[in-house]
């Protein structure tokens, strides 16, 4: 029984290791910050990519990545295309991804999602205050919504997020 425990769980790691490289690869190139924008990838000399290569962090690591394409889907059904990037639906994009993080891990884990994604040499440092700023209100919304017995709501989390867009409590342009 142990042993079967131990080799699924040696199985799930080679898995791990194998989709994290996998999706380093797109990085090494031109696309480095778009790719990072309108993504979850782990780049080149990232906290995150060091981060998730950890064992004992990589299974979260993939869930933190599937929710991220979650909130892309997310920002692509909810704003145009052209809002996307560096605008409203990427500060709502943020603000949905940083939102599921926290009810999926809480409030702290879900920060540390949150900062090591956006610590990267490359990241330009108006874009990193804007989507470390959007992050944190998507946590606040979460934990609100936790308060108010409506944990893992997404539709009330997308709704939220949408107004705090509408109310400019996100930022929507980086400086
Ligand atoms: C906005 O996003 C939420 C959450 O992903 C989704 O349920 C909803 O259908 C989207 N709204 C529109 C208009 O597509």
């Amino acid at each position: 029984m142990l042993k079967t425990i131990f080799a699924a769980f040696l199985i799930t790691l080679i898995a791990q290791f194998a989709i994290i490289n996998t999706q380093a690869a797109p990085l090494y190139g031109a696309n480095v910050v778009k790719l990072e924008k309108s993504d979850y990838s782990y780049g080149v000399g990232s906290a995150e990519k060091k981060w998730c290569l950890n064992p004992f962090h990589t299974l979260d690591c993939v869930t933190a990545k599937d929710l991220a394409d979650e909130a892309l889907k997310s920002a692509q059904d909810n704003f145009s295309n052209d809002q996307l990037h560096n605008g409203p639906g990427d500060a709502y994009r943020h603000c949905y991804w940083s939102g599921l993080l926290t009810f999926e891990f809480g409030e702290s884990e879900a920060k540390g999602f949150g900062d090591r994604h956006e610590d990267f040499p490359e990241n330009p440092s108006g874009e990193k205050a804007m989507d470390l700023h959007n992050n944190g209100v998507g946590r606040t919304i979460a934990q609100q919504l936790d308060k108010d017995g409506k944990k893992g709501n997404k539709a009330a989390l997308s709704t939220a997020c949408k107004q705090a867009v509408s109310d400019g409590r996100l930022i929507t342009k980086p400086n």
